[in-house]
């Protein structure tokens, strides 16, 4: 058997997805109306050795249980539990502190996502370049510019055998521009002993303790505690591929398709676009059928109501009981639950929040970013700002106002233009 594992994170991650994060846990987001860790599962459930899927985490344990449940009926051939970590653990950690459960029926392979990634998943494709190379790790790769490169783990391999010869973690300067996706398939001989010689290691030979100045005893034992802590955190990326790559059977599959990661809000826009086409290129019934005010893709929940003069799309997504008003122009943005877009107003790259109000005559839009950047945010007047426009839960736009490139927090009133700017 095969299990599959997807590191959701905590609370306490998920900072660079605000304001968006403020309201939803960053792994429930909705895009191309489903959420960031729907489309994980959509790809684990078309795995036929997978029944069991490991959601590990340190959010509260509620946080999944809704989703679980439509889950379960969603995808009924695969058992959904989540495992709490009492705190952050670091990647490889939470799979460790789970091992008994991972392990329980075992299960000759497993598969780690990271859940903050968008792409297409292709499971079975590591599978199979497993078993040809009788592979103890097969790591997901993708090619990106030398410039976005060092923003992730590098690989360096070999181009004839696929074989993993370097791995480094965000390196400072440039080594290879193939990437870690964030998918991996370990087999499970090989997974958690790496894990357990890593934390063997720390432990044989520990960190330099902190200068402790006795004058300032409260600080101290701040940094007593948090030194604790990460003590406990192990992660892939630096203690465990790393090694794999030395001594391992490691593996790369190289994807060609689409890949990016969601962190910021703003990405959430071009995950949605990619999830769309990918829906449009498989014939899924999810989406409008393309009329004159239909522009394919673009998903619409069935409790939305959007009027027929309102034109739509490419990649645009209406949450449940949203309302588009007539004349209204939305293109590659997400209106998220309960919104309202009045008549003839125009949005435009920006994602509306949840009962937020975009006024009659309104403008609200960002500006497009290059298709293959890994990057959403744009340099304006000197100044770094967000390409997307980001309304968060319950603002409002007033009418015939005109809002660029600007990131709202929850429950602000817009009545004048603005551009550039984060409203708080
Ligand atoms: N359960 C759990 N516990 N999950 C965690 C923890 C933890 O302590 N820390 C991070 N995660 C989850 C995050 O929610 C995310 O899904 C994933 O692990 C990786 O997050 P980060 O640790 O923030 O790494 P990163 O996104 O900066 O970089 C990783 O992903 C890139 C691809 O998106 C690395 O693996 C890079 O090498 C890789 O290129
Ligand atoms: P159309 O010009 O409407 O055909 O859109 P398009 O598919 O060519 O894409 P474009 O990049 O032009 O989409 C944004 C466009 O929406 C703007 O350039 C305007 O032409 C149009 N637009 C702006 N405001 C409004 C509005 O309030 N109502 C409508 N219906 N359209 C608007």
């Amino acid at each position: 058997a095969t299990k599959a594992v997807i590191l959701v994170g905590g609370a306490s991650r998920g900072t660079r997805f605000r304001p968006l994060s403020l309201d939803v846990p960053k792994p429930l987001f909705d895009v191309a109306g489903h959420p960031i860790i729907w489309h994980c599962l959509t790809a684990i459930s078309k795995v036929p050795s997978i029944q069991e899927v490991y959601l590990i985490g340190y959010y509260e344990e509620s946080v999944f249980r809704d989703f679980i449940k439509d889950a379960a009926t969603e995808f009924p051939n695969i058992a959904i539990k989540y495992l709490r970590e009492y705190q952050a653990l670091g990647t490889a950690g939470g799979l460790y502190h789970f091992r008994d459960a991972i392990l329980k029926g075992r299960p000759e392979h497993i598969f780690v996502l990271n859940s903050d990634v968008c792409c297409s998943f292709p499971l079975n494709q590591m599978l199979q370049l497993a078993q040809e190379k009788d592979a103890e790790a097969v790591i997901l790769g993708t090619r990106v510019s030398e410039e976005a490169a060092t923003n992730f783990g590098c690989i360096v391999s070999d181009s004839h055998t696929r074989r993993v010869l370097h791995y480094v973690e965000k390196p400072e300067s440039h080594i290879s521009n193939l990437i870690n996706c964030g998918v991996y398939l370990f087999s499970a001989d090989v997974l958690f002993p790496s894990i357990r010689s890593a934390i063997k290691r720390r432990t044989d030979r520990p960190r330099l303790g902190s200068y402790r100045s006795s004058e300032n005893l409260a600080s101290s034992f701040m940094i007593d505690d948090d030194e604790n802590q990460k003590n406990e955190v192990i992660r892939l990326e630096q203690d465990i591929l790393g090694d794999m790559a030395d001594s391992k059977q490691f593996f790369v599959y190289e994807t060609t398709d689409f890949w990016r990661q969601i962190k910021t809000a703003g990405s959430a826009i071009p995950a949605n676009a990619l999830y769309l086409q990918k829906a449009l290129q498989s014939g899924s019934k999810d989406l409008a059928p393309p009329s004159a005010n239909i522009i394919p893709p673009v998903y619409i929940h069935p409790s939305a109501q959007v009027h027929p003069t309102a034109k739509l799309g490419p990649n645009v997504s209406v949450g449940p009981r949203a309302t588009i008003d007539a004349g209204a122009r939305v293109k590659e943005s997400i209106v998220l639950e309960d919104a309202e877009i009045k008549h003839d107003s125009c949005v435009l790259y920006s994602i509306i929040g949840w009962s937020s109000r975009v006024g009659a005559w309104a403008r609200v839009e960002g500006t497009p970013t290059p298709v293959t950047s890994h990057n959403t945010s744009i340099i304006k007047n000197g100044v770094k700002v967000q390409a997307i426009t980001i309304l968060g839960k319950e603002c409002a736009v007033g009418d015939e106002i005109r809002v660029q490139n600007c990131v709202c927090l929850p429950f602000k009133e817009l009545k004048r233009d603005v551009a550039n700017e984060v409203i708080m």
